[in-house]
C-alpha cells in the first residue's frame, strides 16, 4: 500500500480545524482502521484513488454485458532490445558488456530482420510489440528499428508500439570503440512518439495526456489499450528512469475514462503494456517487484472489470500466460507474457480469435538467422543457460560457498530460469528442484532460504503457455 490515502485524510482533517496534533493522531489511527478493514479489498488502497467501477453502481449494469470481440488475427513480439551494430560489436569494451548477458544483443538486427520477414507472411492484420523496442534506447536504433517495423506496414500490416523501461531517456546509450565506450543521443518521450508515429500514435482514437499511452481501433470493433507503463525522467512525477513500471494516479484516471468510453460504444478490448499485471509464477512480486506493474492487483482487477480478457505484456522475457480470476466480480483476465525476441527461445505468437470468443493462440520460435543458419535454438539457450549460470555462481560464492559448489547450485538455478523463460515448464519426475544431499551447512542454509523461488519457477500457472486456445466468455481453455 501507498502512502496516499493518509496525504488524503491529512488534507481533509487540515482544512477543517487547526489542532494540527490531534488531527495528525486522528488521522492516521483512521487511515489504519480503514486499510485493516479494507485488507480484503487491498486495491482500494492501493490504486491510489477510489475507481469510478468500484463506487458508481449506475456502471454495473454496462459492465454486466461484455462487448463480443470481433473475429482477428494478430501477431505480437515484445523486447526486441534492437541494437544497432553501427554503435559498434568489436572490441574490448563491447565484449564486456555482452560478457554474461542472457541475450543476443549482437545478433539482434538480424533476428528482428527474420522475425519481420515470417511475421510477412502470417496472417495477421496487425502486430503488437510492448516495449523495449530498443537495448540502449539511443537514437540511432530507434530509428533503425521504425525502419524494420515500415516493412510490416509496407505488406499492409498495421503496427502498434509502447516504450518498455529501455527505450525513453536511457542514461546507458552509448556506443564501443576499442577500450572507449562514448555517450550518444537517446530520446525523451516526445522524440519517441514522433519516430514511432505511423506505429500507433498518428491515428489513435484518444491520447493520454499523462504519458505515452493511446487507445486505437486496430480492427471494427476491437479497441487497443496501448498503456504506457514505463518509468523515465520526463514522466509525470518521476525523477529518473527505472525498471518498474507504474501507472501515474492521472493515467489510472484517464484508462478507466477509456474504458467506460468503451463499453458504452460497444467495443471490445484488448490491452497491452510492457510490465505484466499478474504474477506469472508464485512469489514474482515479492522477489522481481520491478517485473509487475506497481498495484497489479488494482490494474489487473480495474482491466478485468470491464471486461477486458486478454492483456498482451514482456519485460520478463519469459513466455508465460497467466490467468487470474475474481469470483466477487464474476471477472477474469488472461496476461500473456511473450518471451524476448532475443532471449531464448526467441519467440513471437499470432493469435486468432473467432466468431465463438476463442482466442486460439500459437508460438513460433526463430529457427535460423543468417549468421547462424544451423541449431539457432542450441546457441539461443547456450546464451541464456551460461549467462544465468555464470551470475549465479558469482552471487552464491559471494556468500562464502565454495566455487565448485557454488558453480552446481547455479546450473540448477540456470536449469529451472532455461525452462520457466521457455515455457511449460514441468520439473522431470523425480527430481528435486534443488539436490540437497551432501551440501556443505553454509549451502545448505542458502539452499533453504531461496529454493521456494526455484521450485516456483518450476511451477507453471494455468493455462499452458505456448500454444493453448482460451475462451473469452468463460475463461476456461483447451
Ligand atoms: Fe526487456
Ligand atoms: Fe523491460
Amino acid at each position: 500500500m501507498t502512502s496516499n490515502l493518509p496525504q488524503y485524510n491529512i488534507q481533509i482533517f487540515t482544512f477543517s480545524a487547526k489542532n494540527t496534533y490531534y488531527l495528525r493522531e486522528m488521522t492516521r489511527i483512521i487511515y489504519l482502521a480503514l486499510c485493516v478493514l479494507l485488507i480484503p479489498a487491498v486495491t482500494a488502497c492501493s490504486a491510489q484513488q477510489p475507481l469510478k467501477y468500484e463506487t458508481d453502481p449506475a456502471l454495473h449494469a454496462l459492465l454486466d454485458k461484455p462487448a463480443a470481440y470481433p473475429e482477428v488475427n494478430f501477431a505480437v513480439m515484445t523486447d526486441l532490445h534492437t541494437y544497432d551494430p553501427g554503435l559498434g560489436t568489436e572490441g574490448k569494451a563491447f565484449e564486456n558488456y555482452v560478457a554474461g548477458d542472457y541475450k543476443l544483443t549482437k545478433e539482434s538486427a538480424e533476428i528482428l530482420q527474420t522475425a519481420i520477414g515470417q511475421i510477412n507472411s502470417e496472417n495477421v492484420s496487425f502486430v503488437l510489440v510492448p516495449g523495449d523496442l530498443t537495448d540502449h534506447g539511443d537514437r540511432a536504433t530507434h530509428e533503425l528499428v521504425a525502419q524494420y517495423l515500415n516493412q510490416l506496414q509496407a505488406t499492409g500490416k498495421k503496427v502498434y508500439v509502447i516504450p518498455g523501461n529501455h527505450d525513453i531517456d536511457n542514461p546507458n546509450a552509448v556506443s564501443y570503440a576499442g577500450n572507449v565506450i562514448s555517450r550518444v543521443p537517446d530520446v525523451t518521450a516526445n522524440e519517441f512518439e514522433q519516430i514511432y508515429a505511423d506505429f500507433g500514435y498518428k491515428d489513435a482514437l484518444y491520447r493520454d495526456p499523462a504519458s505515452l499511452s493511446y487507445v486505437a481501433e486496430p480492427q471494427e470493433g476491437l479497441w487497443l489499450l496501448a498503456l504506457d507503463s514505463a518509468r523515465y525522467k520526463g514522466k509525470v512525477g518521476e525523477t529518473e528512469t527505472v525498471t518498474g513500471g507504474r501507472f501515474s494516479p492521472q493515467t489510472l484516471e484517464w484508462i478507466e475514462i477509456m474504458l467506460i468510453k468503451a463499453a458504452q460504444a460497444g467495443k471490445a478490448v484488448i490491452a497491452m503494456e510492457h510490465h505484466p499485471v499478474t504474477e506469472h509464477f508464485d512469489g514474482m512480486a515479492r522477489y522481481f517487484p520491478e517485473y509487475v506493474i506497481e498495484n497489479y492487483q488494482a490494474v489487473s482487477r480495474l482491466l478485468a472489470a470491464y471486461n477486458v480478457r486478454l492483456v498482451f505484456t514482456g519485460h520478463f522475457h519469459s513466455q508465460d500466460i497467466t490467468e487470474r480470476t475474481w469470483p466477487d466480480i464474476n471477472k477474469f483476465l488472461f496476461d500473456v507474457e511473450t518471451g524476448s525476441l532475443v532471449t531464448y527461445p526467441c519467440p513471437y505468437r499470432v493469435i486468432n480469435i473467432d466468431g465463438s470468443q476463442k482466442a486460439a493462440i500459437r508460438s513460433v520460435r526463430i529457427q535460423s538467422i543468417a549468421s547462424h543458419p544451423q541449431d539457432f535454438q542450441g546457441y539461443a539457450e547456450a546464451q541464456l543457460k551460461n549467462g544465468v549460470t555464470a551470475t549465479a555462481a558469482s552471487m552464491i560464492a559471494s556468500y562464502g560457498v565454495s566455487g565448485p559448489e557454488a558453480q552446481k547450485l547455479a546450473e540448477q538455478v540456470a536449469q529451472a530460469v532455461v525452462a520457466h523463460m521457455a515455457g511449460d515448464e514441468k520439473l522431470p519426475a523425480g527430481q528435486p528442484a534443488i539436490q540437497e544431499n551432501g551440501l556443505s551447512p553454509l549451502a545448505w542454509i542458502g539452499v533453504e532460504l531461496r529454493k521456494d523461488l526455484v521450485e516456483s519457477l518450476w511451477k507453471d500457472l494455468p493455462p499452458p503457455d505456448n500454444n493453448v486456445t482460451l475462451d473469452l466468455n468463460t475463461g476456461g481453455w483447451q
